[in-house]
């Protein structure tokens, strides 16, 4: 099993950074114009604006070498990476679970599930490249704790069920979050987002399927249920970021179609469906203030401690420097496949040639 890993491992890192400033062979970039300028033609003027406003509109996908506003770009590329760089970090904590999952079975889904998650990196990457952003310097920008990533993957995973959890919970927010992306304006990341839904639609459900089995299971086991879904309630709902009145880039996000639903009315949403999912498991929603209000439908909750949110986006989370630590070492222990990926390359292009 560990040389398997190891392989997988290896076979992972090779595909991933073969892809580094090779943009012909990253599956969104293929037809894209590697001239900047060209690539991303600037939408300046008032009418030009207009026209790209109206094709928004009128639900028409934006492509690579379509004109677009620069600010419609930076968007996209800080969206994207933010999200990339989520699913790179987010392998951490379930990683940590690999070599001690109880059976063979919840090894084999729990590996494939990290392997989905570095996928969804690379689509995520090889989609903002197609926006003449280098994942270089993309990853650069997260080396260097320029570069965001989602809070959620700054908390611990002390026990076997938080693998239980954040499949459940970590995975059903990002679901909820990114089947609205299917139907982005922008043709790349739209098209990703198709292939990863499905695959958080496994992940949802091996977590949620290991916590049905940890609930119906002995009393030691329920309490370890019960623990991880206190643990990671919370975090999970700011998932979803700020509430709508302090959020910074609904507005454009909205109006250019990349967004279809607002932070809070997404984060509902994942209450709603959530709730009755805890209640078949028999655990209990750690929120005192929880309630059915049958006027509207929705399950309305407690108050949000956004102040613990502020702290780890500023870097003082449970595990922020631990996942940072983590991603040098491996950026740092993977030179030599970089180089031996670009050494390749060039042979391969001077043959071709
Ligand atoms: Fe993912
Ligand atoms: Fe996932």
């Amino acid at each position: 099993m560990h040389l398997l890993l190891k392989f997988i491992d290896f076979c992972k890192i090779v595909s991933y950074f073969s892809g580094l400033n090779l943009k012909d062979v990253a599956m969104y970039t293929q037809g894209l114009t590697h001239e900047p300028e060209a690539a991303v033609h600037a939408v300046g003027d008032e009418a030009a604006l207009t026209r790209f406003q109206a094709r928004i509109d009128g639900e028409q996908r934006i492509e690579p070498n379509d004109a677009m506003p620069a600010a419609y770009r930076r968007t996209l590329v800080r969206q994207i990476s933010q999200h990339a760089h989520s699913e790179i970090v987010g392998m951490l904590p379930e990683g940590n679970w690999i070599t001690r999952a109880p059976t063979l079975r919840r090894k084999v889904a729990l590996l494939a599930k990290v392997q989905d998650e570095c996928g969804h990196g690379l689509y995520l990457y090889a989609a903002a490249e197609t926006l003449d952003a280098t994942r270089e310097q993309l990853y650069d920008d997260l080396l260097a704790g320029k570069a965001r990533y989602s809070s959620i993957f700054n908390y611990p995973t002390p026990t076997w069920a938080d693998i239980g959890a954040i499949g459940w919970l970590v995975d059903g927010a990002a679901l909820m979050n990114q089947i609205p992306l299917c139907r982005c304006s922008y043709g790349p990341y739209a098209r990703a987002m198709i292939r990863v839904c499905k695959e958080e639609s496994f992940h949802q459900r091996q977590g949620y399927e290991i916590m049905l089995t940890l609930a119906r299971g002995t009393p030691a086991q329920q309490r370890m249920a019960q623990d991880a879904l206190n643990r990671w309630w919370w975090p999970c709902l700011m998932m979803f970021g700020p509430p709508d009145g302090e959020s910074q880039h609904s507005d454009t996000s909205t109006l250019w179609k990349i967004k279809r639903f607002s932070n809070d009315e997404l984060r509902q949403k994942f209450i709603d469906a959530t709730v009755p999912q805890a209640h078949f498991l028999g655990l209990t929603i750690p929120d005192a203030a929880l309630r059915f209000d049958e006027a509207t439908g929705h399950w309305q909750h407690g108050a949000i401690d956004w102040e613990e949110f502020r702290q780890v986006l500023a870097g003082n989370g449970p595990c922020n420097n631990e996942r940072m630590a983590a991603r040098r070492k491996a950026h740092d222990e993977g030179a030599w496949v970089r180089e031996a990926a670009l050494a390749h390359a060039s042979k391969q292009a001077k043959r071709a040639a």
